[in-house]
């Protein structure tokens, strides 16, 4: 199986980018982390970050067209953007949504997530390792799909 990890606005300054709620290790490690979980599965990962809303749509459809997965930290589109939505529920791509910090602990707006009703989940709450846990499921809903 494929999985693209993709991520949104911001999160190409993680490491250094509010510590107290995101931690220290940055995009690079947890890429590093991902590629780890990724071998152990006998999966291949391409791994992305935009802060453009635009770039995104094209990496979903770009997963959907391939058969892959998506595991998706859509950073703050994640609450706002409904282009990210239509682009996830039209790919047809098995998408895990994640975020390192737990939204729900947070303020209210980062409650409501727009890609959740679309994607088969969501794992918040586990810093760097929501990625590991992210790559993890939906590695698991292709194998069952696949079955
Ligand atoms: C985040 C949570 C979002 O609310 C926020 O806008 C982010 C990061 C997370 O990983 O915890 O940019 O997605």
């Amino acid at each position: 199986t494929t999985v693209f990890v993709l991520n949104g606005p911001n999160l190409n300054l993680l490491g250094r980018r509010e510590p107290q709620v995101y931690g220290s290790t940055t995009l690079q490690d947890i890429e590093k982390l991902v590629r780890e979980k990724a071998e152990a599965l006998g999966t291949s990962v391409t791994f992305r970050q935009s802060n453009h809303e635009g770039h995104l749509v094209d990496w979903i459809q770009e997963a959907g067209a391939q058969g892959a997965g998506i595991v998706i930290n859509a950073g703050a589109y994640t609450h706002t953007s409904i282009a990210l939505r239509d682009a996830i529920s039209g790919s047809g791509a098995p998408t895990v949504e994640i975020h390192i910090s737990n939204v729900h602990a947070r303020e209210g707006f980062r409650h409501r997530s727009l890609i959740a009703p679309v994607s088969v989940g969501v794992i918040c709450g586990f810093g760097p390792q929501s990625y590991v846990l992210g790559l993890e499921a939906v590695h698991q809903v292709m194998a069952e799909r696949a079955r």
